[in-house]
């Protein structure tokens, strides 16, 4: 009698939640793997291929791997916030010498996000500007905790501003937008800066194409206009598509503030932490600080990542010379000027699955394509494909 209670107030516990859609990227890779079609091609995901289509490995983050096993680091728990050794040489690579900063190691971008969204919520700041369009996981990442999420037309910021009312916090990508592909100037950055902080608003920058798209210097200079300017910020990096080390979920978050604020907001991130995943995986931090820390081998991967830029551009060149070649409809010009690894394509949903299911071409379905996935041995079908739909 008692177990029939309780196993009936269990069935209901959770009768509530209803089947959610699978997440718009994720959800493509599983379609993807499921398709048996041989001539398949995935432009959904936002990884760096090398020229045969395979996951670029860096090889100064190969020597620095390496160099981590031959040292044997420690298994021991990192501290709550993350590798300090790694912190300090990251923190000095994004945020040149600014000071009053403080940082921890986060489990990937997201993981930055996350943290970031949580002190939001803890500092009952209520709404949040994302650009539109954007990564779908700002939406579902400041969505899930009930914040108040509006959109701004990612390249009418400056107009927005105005509008956002003060205390709000808001959403900028760094470089590279992801999925446009388009970022302001120099100048457009120094004047957003300025309407941001007359605004009274809470910048969060999301630094996920490091490197990608102009170089550092260039990738970080909205952080440099930004600290510069004396906001309060918080910043939300991941390592993950710079280093090639997707699957080490090594990320960062920093925070500009007043030196009063500044621990305690520290504070705010360790408790957040804790809570969720107490401190973060080792491995990727290593291996940064063993690159980070030896300047041939910085050297190298800034060289290598000098190589991606040029790679990237000639594989813009190829999509945009194919896609003339056969006449494509949809317009197609700014893929030249993009940077990173994306650009976007006006294309309806409609047009998306039917470039899926005709071609076996598979694109986001909001029409970004992940450029950095283009090979010379693809890029006819890929193109040929495009002007079918
Ligand atoms: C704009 C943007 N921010 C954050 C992230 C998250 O990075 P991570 O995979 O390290 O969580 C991504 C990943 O694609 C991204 O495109």
């Amino acid at each position: 009698m008692v177990n029939c209670r309780v196993k009936s107030s269990k069935e209901n516990m959770f009768s509530t939640l209803t089947l959610l859609p699978a997440d718009p990227i994720y959800g493509m890779q599983v379609l993807y793997k499921a398709d048996p079609r041989q001539e398949k091609i995935n432009l959904s995901i936002g990884i760096c291929l090398d020229e045969q289509g395979k996951l670029l490995s860096f090889k100064a983050i190969r020597e620095a791997e390496k160099r981590v096993f031959e040292k044997c680091y420690s298994k021991e728990y990192l501290p709550i916030s993350g590798y300090v050794p790694f912190i300090e040489k990251a923190e000095k690579l994004l945020c040149k010498g600014h000071k009053g900063l403080f940082s921890a190691q986060t489990v990937g971008g997201t993981g930055a996000l996350y943290i970031a969204r949580e002190l939001l919520v803890k500092s009952h700041i209520q709404k949040v500007f994302i650009p539109d369009p954007t990564w779908p996981n700002h939406r579902q990442l400041f969505g899930a905790a009930g914040l108040d999420i509006a959109t701004y037309t990612f390249d009418k910021l400056l107009e927005a501003i105005p509008n956002m009312p003060r205390g709000s916090a808001v959403v900028l990508q760094a470089s590279c937008h992801n999925p446009t592909g388009v970022d302001p100037t120099k100048a457009e950055w120094q004047k957003i800066s300025l309407a941001i902080k007359q605004q009274g608003l809470l910048p969060i920058i999301d630094l996920a194409y490091l490197g990608l798209g102009g170089g550092i210097d260039e990738d970080t200079q909205a952080i440099d206009i930004f600290l510069h300017d004396e906001h309060e910020l918080f910043l939300c990096t991941t390592f993950a598509k710079s280093m090639g080390i997707y699957n080490d979920r090594l990320g960062l978050i920093t925070i500009k503030a007043t030196p009063e604020r500044l621990d305690v907001l520290a504070s705010h991130v360790r408790s957040i932490a804790r809570c969720c995943y107490s401190s973060p995986a080792a491995h990727g931090a290593f291996i940064a600080h063993e690159l980070l820390g030896d300047e041939e081998l910085k050297n190298m991967w800034l060289q290598e990542l000098a190589t991606v830029r040029t790679r990237l551009q000639s594989q813009r060149e190829l999509l945009y010379n194919g896609l003339k070649k056969y006449g494509c409809k949809i317009p197609y010009e700014h893929i030249l000027t993009a940077k990173g690894l994306f650009c976007l394509l006006q294309m309806s949903q409609d047009q998306v699955i039917q470039l899926r299911e005709k071609t076996g071409v598979y694109i986001a379905l909001d029409g970004r394509i992940a450029i950095a996935a283009l090979t010379p041995a693809n890029v006819d079908t890929i193109a040929k494909g495009l002007c079918s739909v």
